[in-house]
C-alpha cells in the first residue's frame, strides 16, 4: 500500500513540479483506483495524506480565522521601463551602494495568494490571504488542489510557511463555464473569478471538482532555510515537491529584466494559463533583508504590469440571448472596435445585476476590455461622456422568443423563461441533445439543427430519428453523402448508453457526473421514470437542487410523452451490465438508524453500494434489513413488527469482515 502510495505521489511530483511525466493520465487512473481497492479493504490504513484523500471533507459552516504569523504583503506597480529604472535607483539609495543587484523575473500569475504550512513535512494548515494579516482556513479545500502537496517529500524542517498563486488554467475555465451554462448557472467572467469562487466553498467537494492549479512563489521567510537567494530557495522548493512556475529566471541586470518582460508579453498568449504581469525581485536574502517594507508592500520587489488590453466604443444595444435552460443572457452589441488585434462587436453582460451595478445605458461610451483571451467584457461606462439621448436598459418582462412572462426567483440571479415549449429552449436542446456534451451524432452540428429546425422538420428530440433521406438531400449545402452520413450517426445513437441519453436530454443539473450516477443507482430509464424525489436524496453525490429538476421533469407530462416517441422510433438506452450477483450484498436493500459509532453513514452506505447491495428511502416494502446504532427511532420497532432483517453496527461491520 506504502508502496502505491509512494508511486502516486512521484508521478504527481513528475506530473506537477518537474514537468516531465512518465505514466499517461489513464495508467495514473489505473494506479490510483488500486490504491481505492486496498483502501477499502482496510480502511484503517487511510491516512489523512494517502491521495485518495482529495475529494473534499464534510462542508464547513463558516470559514475560521487565521492570523498570518507574517503579514502577506502586496506589491508596487510598475508600468514603464522608466518606472523599473527608478525602482532600481531607490534600491541604491537605500542600500547606499552603487552596485547593482541580481534580479530573478517571475510570471506573475492572476489567481488568489494562499498560505501553505507544513510541519515536518505534512500540510497542517491552508490560508487565504485575507487583509494580509488575517485571512481564511481554507485548509479542506486546498486539500482538494492536486499540485499542492499533501506531505512533502523531505520532513527536515520543523514547519516551513510557503505562499504561492491557486489559480484555474484556460481550458478548465472555459470547461467549467460550459459546464455551467449547460446547467443553467451563471458563467464566471474570468478565471481568476472561477479560481476565487471555487476556494471560498464552504463545501469542499464542490471545491474537489474544480480544475485548481497551484504555483508557489515564496516563503514567509526566509530564516530557517540555509538558502541565499531566491533562486537557490526554488531548487529546494523543487525538491521538497513545490511547484515553482518553470518561466522564472534570474537576470543580471535591469536591462535584463526589461527584455524578460518584453519576452514575457509575446508568451503570454500561448501560455496555458493567465499572467496579468512579471514580478521582479532582488535575488539576494541577505539584501532583501536589508531592504525590508513598506506598510503594504516590500521594497526588494515590483509587479510590472501589462498594459490592459483596453478599448472605448459605443454599446449601441442590448440584445436578450435565451439559453438552453431558459436563461436570458443580455449581450451588449458594440461599435466595433479593434482591442489588442482583434476586432470585438459583442461584449457578454451575464444578468440584469451586472447592468445595475455598472449603470450602463444605450448610447454610452464604454471601455471595454478582453481579459486574455476570454469573452470581452465591459469594464465601466465613461459616465462624463453620457449626453440626454443615453437610454437606459430594461430587462424584458416576456421571453424575447415565445413572449411568455420571464421569471426571476429571488435566489438566482438570473432571469428565466420557463416555457418548456419556447422555441429558442427547444432549438437549443435540440442542439445540445445531438452535440458531443450530448448523444454526440456525427453529421448533426449546430448550424445543420438550426436549418431542421426553422424547416419544422425537427420540432422536439425524438423527431430527428424520423429523419428522412429525401429531407436532408435537399437542404442548403447538402448532399448524398452528408445526408448519408448524418443518417448513419442517427442510426448509431439509437442505442446509446443510459447515461449518456440522460445527460443529453438536458435536465437542469443533470450532466455527466449525475447521469452516470443515476445509471449506476438505479440501473435503467423505467426505474428512473419513477423515482421519488426521497429516494433521489438517499444518492449519495445528488443535491437537493439536483432531485428536485429531476422529478420534476419527468413528472411533466409533456416529457412523459416525449419519452413514449422516443420508444416509438426505436431509441433504447443500454445499461451497461455490471456482475453485482455475486457480491456479499446483491439483492440486499439497506436502512440505518441511530448513531454510528465507529464509521460514517456515509461510509456504511457506500460499503454497502461496493458490496452490490442498495439503500433505502425508508421501511418500504423493498427493504429487507436494518444496521441500528445508537439512539435508534422509531423505525427499529417499524422493522421488528415487519419482520425485517436487524443487525447492529457491529454486526454489519463483522458480516462485512468475513468477506474480505
Ligand atoms: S511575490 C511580498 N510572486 O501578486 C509580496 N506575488 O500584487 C509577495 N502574485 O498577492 C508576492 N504571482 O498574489 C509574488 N510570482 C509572484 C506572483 C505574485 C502573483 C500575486 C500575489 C500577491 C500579488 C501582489
Amino acid at each position: 500500500m506504502k508502496e502505491v502510495i509512494l508511486l502516486l505521489e512521484d508521478h504527481s511530483h513528475r506530473y506537477y513540479v518537474l514537468d516531465d511525466p512518465q505514466i499517461s493520465d489513464s495508467e495514473y487512473d489505473t494506479l490510483f483506483q488500486e490504491l481505492l481497492e486496498i483502501e477499502r479493504l482496510h480502511p484503517e490504513w487511510v491516512t489523512p495524506e494517502s491521495p485518495s484523500q482529495r475529494v473534499g471533507g464534510a462542508a464547513l459552516d463558516t470559514f475560521e480565522q487565521v492570523e498570518h504569523r507574517l503579514p502577506m504583503l502586496s506589491l508596487e506597480n510598475a508600468f514603464t521601463d522608466a518606472d523599473l529604472h527608478s525602482f532600481e535607483d531607490r534600491l541604491l539609495r537605500f542600500l547606499l551602494t552603487e552596485d547593482r543587484p541580481e534580479y530573478i523575473a517571475e510570471p506573475k500569475l492572476d489567481g488568489l495568494a494562499v498560505e501553505l504550512v507544513y510541519e515536518h513535512g505534512l500540510l497542517v494548515l491552508g490560508s487565504t490571504r485575507g487583509n494580509g494579516s488575517i485571512g481564511e482556513d481554507i485548509t479542506a479545500q486546498l486539500r482538494t488542489v492536486s499540485s499542492v502537496p499533501l506531505r512533502l517529500r523531505q520532513t527536515e524542517f520543523r514547519r516551513l510557511e510557503v505562499r504561492g498563486e491557486v489559480f484555474m488554467d484556460r481550458q478548465g475555465f472555459e470547461e467549467l463555464n460550459r459546464q455551467r451554462e449547460e446547467e443553467g448557472e451563471a458563467l464566471f467572467a474570468n478565471p481568476r473569478n472561477a479560481a476565487a469562487g471555487s476556494l471560498r466553498q464552504l463545501d469542499p467537494k464542490i471545491t474537489a471538482e474544480r480544475p485548481l492549479r497551484f504555483f508557489v512563489y515564496g516563503i514567509a521567510d526566509s530564516e530557517d532555510v540555509e538558502c541565499k537567494t531566491q533562486l537557490e530557495l526554488f531548487q529546494l522548493l523543487k525538491v521538497l515537491g513545490l511547484p515553482v512556475n518553470s518561466l522564472a529566471a534570474p537576470c543580471h541586470t535591469m536591462e535584463e529584466v526589461i527584455s524578460k518582460f518584453a519576452e514575457l508579453a509575446t508568451l503570454r498568449h500561448d501560455l496555458a494559463y493567465e499572467i496579468d504581469g512579471m514580478v521582479v525581485k532582488v535575488n539576494d536574502f541577505s539584501l532583501q533583508a536589508r531592504l525590508g517594507a513598506k506598510a503594504r508592500a516590500p521594497r526588494w520587489a515590483i509587479a510590472c504590469k501589462f498594459p490592459a488590453v483596453q478599448a472605448t466604443t459605443t454599446l449601441i444595444k442590448v440584445d436578450f440571448q435565451v439559453g438552453r435552460t431558459g436563461a436570458v443572457t443580455p449581450v451588449a452589441i458594440l461599435e466595433p472596435v479593434d482591442v489588442g488585434g482583434v476586432i470585438v462587436s459583442r461584449a457578454t453582460l451575464h444578468n440584469g445585476d451586472e447592468i445595475r451595478r455598472k449603470d450602463l445605458r444605450i448610447g454610452d461610451t464604454v471601455l471595454i476590455q478582453r481579459a486574455g483571451d476570454v469573452i470581452p467584457e465591459i469594464v465601466k461606462a465613461i459616465h462624463d461622456k453620457r449626453d440626454e439621448s443615453a437610454k437606459p436598459i430594461t430587462m424584458p418582462l416576456d421571453c424575447p422568443v415565445c413572449s411568455h412572462p420571464l421569471l426571476k426567483l429571488d435566489a438566482e440571479v438570473v432571469t428565466r423563461c420557463v416555457n418548456p415549449h419556447c422555441p429558442a429552449q427547444r432549438l437549443r436542446t435540440l442542439v445540445h441533445f445531438c452535440s458531443k456534451a450530448g448523444l454526440d451524432i456525427e453529421g448533426l452540428g449546430k448550424k445543420s439543427i438550426e436549418q431542421l429546425f426553422e424547416l419544422n422538420l425537427i420540432e422536439d428530440l425524438p423527431d430527428i430519428f424520423s429523419l428522412e433521406r429525401e429531407n436532408l438531400i435537399t437542404l442548403d449545402g447538402w448532399g448524398e453523402k452528408s445526408a448519408d452520413n448524418a443518417l448513419a450517426g442517427i442510426l448509431a445513437a439509437k442505442q446509446p448508453p443510459l447515461s449518456r441519453f440522460l445527460a443529453a436530454l438536458g435536465i437542469r443539473y443533470v450532466g455527466e457526473v449525475t447521469a452516470t450516477l443515476l445509471e449506476n443507482t438505479f440501473g435503467s430509464l423505467e426505474k428512473i421514470l419513477a423515482v421519488t424525489k426521497d429516494e433521489l436524496l438517499e444518492v449519495e453525490g445528488l443535491g437537493e437542487q439536483a432531485a428536485g429538476s429531476i422529478t420534476d421533469y419527468f413528472s411533466d407530462s409533456s416529457v412523459q410523452e416525449m419519452i413514449t416517441a422516443f420508444q416509438n422510433v426505436g431509441v433504447s438506452p443500454l445499461i451497461v451490465e455490471k456482475k453485482r450477483e455475486d457480491l456479499l450484498f446483491s439483492g440486499e436493500v439497506f436502512l440505518f438508524t441511530g448513531s454510528l459509532k465507529k464509521i460514517s453513514r456515509s461510509e456504511a452506505k457506500k460499503l454497502v453500494k461496493d458490496n452490490g447491495g442498495q439503500i433505502a428511502s425508508g421501511i418500504t416494502q423493498k427493504m429487507t434489513c436494518l444496521v441500528v446504532g445508537e439512539k435508534p427511532g422509531s423505525k427499529l420497532k417499524k422493522s421488528q413488527e415487519k419482520g425485517k432483517k436487524i443487525l447492529s453496527e457491529s454486526d454489519f461491520l463483522q458480516v462485512l469482515d468475513g468477506a474480505l
